[in-house]
């Protein structure tokens, strides 16, 4: 019998035989209740921006547990990021929130999704409207060049409890628009479309309140000084909380917007954030 070296003997340990397993390759905690990592991709996996895949783990009774994740990462990206809160008793994030770079988890390469580019009618002004994590599909459109070819302006507004849990999309953003790779890829002045709207509803920071208020009495067109929504302009994207998107859906047809599908493209889409 020959003797396992100990290398193989972590591996092994590492790299349970599972069906769609994929590496974990960077973990990155924001706050006590969000964190961000990214994992290999299969080679075999296509996907438009914004749409989202089933991810998990196996749990105890060895089935996988899985729950539908928005893909972080733009379709060009080699590897997939995803943005994840941690829910102390959820049964899924409990241990999620626990991966390691070198880890396993299972990854169903099924994208779907009604957060893209083809479910809109070709418009001027593109808003992203984000709660919490809901900001994921965000995270990947804002690094597509489709969103900026297809617009002239990229409004991105996300609202979070404390200005602590905005910082991965502060982050990304201000990654972006110092990234040359996407300068290349997009073309030189690509970020100075972009307007980034960030605001806290439990925590004082320069902008508080629901996006939904603000949008309401027009602070935010003030603001931003723009012009409010209207359907000849503006298409809209909108992902977070089932209450959230509830009222964004109100709010939108309030300025005459329709809800699009893949299927049938009109002036805005909805797609809730996973919770638990
Ligand atoms: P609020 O603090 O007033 O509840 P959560 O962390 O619970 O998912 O919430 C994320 C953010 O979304 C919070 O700032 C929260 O505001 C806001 N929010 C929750 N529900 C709605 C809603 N129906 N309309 C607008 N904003 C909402």
């Amino acid at each position: 019998m020959t003797e396992m070296s100990p290398v193989t003997d972590i591996a092994a340990k590492k790299v349970p035989a599972l069906p769609d397993a994929q590496s974990v390759t960077q973990v990155k905690h924001w706050t006590d209740r969000l964190f961000s990592f990214r994992v290999t991709r299969p080679a075999t996996l296509r996907f438009r921006s914004g749409e989202f895949v089933m991810i998990g783990l196996l749990g105890d009774n060895g089935k996988p547990l899985l729950r539908a994740y928005s893909i972080a990462s733009p379709a060009w990206d080699e590897e997939l990021e995803f943005y994840s809160i941690k829910v102390q008793d959820g049964p899924l994030t409990s241990r999620l929130q626990h991966i390691q770079p070198g880890d396993q988890i299972i990854l169903r390469p099924k994208p779907v999704g009604t957060l893209v580019h083809d479910a809109l009618l070709p418009g001027k002004r593109l808003w992203f409207f984000a709660t919490g994590t809901g900001f994921a599909p965000f995270a990947s459109l804002l690094r597509e060049p489709e969103t900026y070819e297809n617009y002239d302006q990229v409004i991105v507004t996300h609202t979070c409890r404390d200005v602590a849990e905005l910082e991965y999309g502060r982050q990304l953003i201000e990654d972006i628009r110092k990234d040359e790779l996407l300068a290349e890829l997009i073309g030189e002045g690509f970020a100075d479309k972009i307007r980034y709207y960030p605001t806290t509803t439990r925590e004082e920071s320069p902008k508080m309140g629901r996006i939904t208020t603000l949008l309401a009495d027009g602070t935010v067109f003030a603001d931003l000084g723009i012009d409010a929504i209207k359907p000849e302009t503006d298409r809209a994207m909108v992902c977070g909380s089932l209450a959230f998107n509830v009222d964004m859906k109100d709010t939108l047809e309030g300025f005459g917007l329709r809800e699009g599908a893949n299927s049938e493209p009109m002036e805005y889409v909805v797609e809730k954030a996973f919770v638990g």
